[in-house]
């Protein structure tokens, strides 16, 4: 396909959410910065990472031998990554993925993590689990055509349920916390409930089914404690990095023949071409020494262009790792006079922690105010070990104004972190093989040819990742078959790394 080069030098105009996308001025200041650092070696401890027993892989594959070589090494071991070998494993167990080894009967698959096993954006997220119904659709419509719009909100609402699928019937949904409370839009002003309503009318127009409830501010009062406008649809909240330890462990289980690896502690510092006479493609160099791969997944979102240079900065091919911070508040009600809903507005996104005693006031999960920083905005950042105290300042204050009696003033959180996102120019992530796009010669999409990305999901990946996993693994699967890929109904086609053509 003739890829057309269009060149997006602005970012959509900040969009009121609370995940907000890097506005122009923004742009304006981190423009041709460097690529991404590696993972900061000594992060801010999150709730999800540092509850006792929480990351039982914490330092699996740390020490011992390494790796030598694998058929597919996949780079991260968050949502992305974990989700990557889960496809495989599946792919494998259905006969879609063809062996490679026949003297062996197995694929290889190492997961290589610079740090604790999914300590990075999946470990220190919101842990919200939601997939947007209307969100946005004007934006989408505009920038992509009705039937990639729809298929953006198709995929999120595919990722979402088959997780949920898949920890019910594997019988962990309560081991990781999945709970299914719906998902509150809180508006705050009129301007705000009409601009959800022209999404809303939107949506419905382009043939959307949409399952939203709307609630004025006397209704939102009286059951919520909260004087606002609202807008209810379905969402579920879950504990990231226990979902993605449990993905991993069921990964395990499916099929002997994958033999899955995983080294933690492991960063990856370059990934550079073996010989033609190899039977590899790719060596993966680390401190602890190098790893040969047929193929390689960059599953490493605000950190891509470290290894991928080409995608840094803030142009139609780069990927630029954002700071978000979160917080955990106990509140002053118990769950009940809470809702078990997780909450979205212009500055913030919250869920009170499911309880086991109906009395306990339960821990509220909160994250969200990146414009208190001031520029830029924790924008070009990858230093995950501090907060922002005037963050942290305006998210202490957040819950106690919106809902007056709920929650206490002044009460410190029981734990405070950052995490680093991977924001795109237009709020959509890369999936598919790595193109050089920088140098628009048709050739260089060859020069990469085995290395696979799944990244950049703009503060929204829970319900993205899953699903884009599945798409590179199936790419990787038709390309050693000899078959075409075909794209599944629910994928837009604009995540694609070969669309280069956008439209604006
Ligand atoms: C503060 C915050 C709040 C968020 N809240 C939400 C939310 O509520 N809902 C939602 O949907 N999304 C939320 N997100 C976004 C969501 O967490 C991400 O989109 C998603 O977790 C991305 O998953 P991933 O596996 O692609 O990336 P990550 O989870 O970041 O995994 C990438 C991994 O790669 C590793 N890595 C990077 N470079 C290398 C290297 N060179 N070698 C080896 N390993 C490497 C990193 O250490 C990391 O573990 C939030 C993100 C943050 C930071
Ligand atoms: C909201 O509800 C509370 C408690 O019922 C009540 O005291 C308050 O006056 C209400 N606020 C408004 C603006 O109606
Ligand atoms: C609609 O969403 C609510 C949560 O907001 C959920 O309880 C309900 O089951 C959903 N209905 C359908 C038909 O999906």
């Amino acid at each position: 396909m003739a890829r057309v080069r269009v060149l997006l030098t602005l970012f959509p105009v900040a969009y009121a959410l609370s995940v907000p996308t890097l506005d122009n001025s923004a742009q304006a200041i981190f423009a041709g910065k460097q690529p991404a650092d590696l993972p900061h070696p000594d992060p801010t401890h999150s709730f999800w990472t540092h509850s006792p027993g929480a990351n039982p892989l914490a330092g699996e594959g740390s020490t011992g031998e390494l790796t030598n070589e694998a058929d597919v090494c996949i780079i991260g071991s968050g949502i992305t990554g974990v989700s990557v070998a889960y496809h495989l494993a599946n792919a494998i167990q259905h006969g879609t993925f063809p062996v490679q080894d026949e003297g062996t009967n197995k694929v290889r698959a190492v997961i290589l993590e610079a740090r604790d096993f999914c300590s990075g954006a999946t470990g220190r997220n919101g842990g919200n689990l939601t997939p947007y119904e209307f969100s946005r659709f004007r934006r989408a419509e505009a920038l992509f055509g009705r039937e990639a719009a729809l298929r953006l909100y198709a995929i999120e609402h595919y990722s979402a349920s088959e997780m949920a699928r898949i920890a019910r019937t594997a019988g962990w949904a309560d081991t990781v916390d999945l709970v299914e409370g719906g998902h509150m839009d809180l508006l705050l002003t009129e301007e705000r409930v009409k601009e959800a309503k022209a999404d809303f009318d939107a949506a419905v127009a382009a043939g959307k089914t949409l399952n939203a409830t709307w609630l004025d501010r006397d209704e939102m009062n009286s059951t919520y404690g909260t004087h606002n406008w609202g807008v209810r649809s379905p969402g579920y909240n879950v504990w990231p990095l226990k979902f993605v330890t449990q993905l991993f462990k069921q990964t395990r289980k499916v099929t002997p023949v994958l033999d899955l690896r995983l080294h933690t502690r492991t960063p990856v510092t370059s990934v550079s071409p073996l010989m033609a006479a190899s039977f590899r493609r790719w060596e993966l160099a680390t401190p602890r020494g190098i790893v040969q791969c047929s193929y390689v997944l960059h599953a490493t979102n605000g950190y891509a262009s470290h290894l991928l240079p080409h995608m840094a900065g803030p142009g139609p091919a780069g990927i630029v790792p954002v700071r978000g911070q979160v917080l955990a508040m106990r509140a002053n009600a118990p769950l009940d006079a809470l809702s078990k809903i997780s909450w979205v507005n212009n500055e913030g996104y919250w869920f009170p922690r499911p309880v086991t005693d109906v009395a306990e006031h339960p821990l509220v999960i909160l994250g969200g105010a990146r414009d208190a920083a001031g520029p830029p905005f924790e924008i070009d950042v990858t230093d995950d070990s501090i907060v922002d105290v005037n963050v942290g300042d305006v998210l202490r204050a957040f819950l106690p104004t919106l809902f007056p009696g709920l929650y206490t003033p002044g009460r410190e959180p029981e734990a405070e972190w950052t995490g680093i996102m991977g924001y795109t120019a237009l709020d959509i992530p890369f999936v598919g093989p790595v193109l050089n796009t920088n140098d628009v010669e048709e050739e260089d999409s060859y020069s990469y040819k085995g290395q696979f990305i799944a990244a950049g999901y703009a503060g929204h990946g829970m319900p993205r990742a899953f699903a884009c996993a599945e798409v590179v693994v199936q790419m990787i699967a038709a390309e050693l078959s000899n078959r075409e890929w075909v794209a599944p109904a629910w994928f837009p086609r604009p995540f694609l790394t070969s669309v280069r053509d956008r439209p604006q």
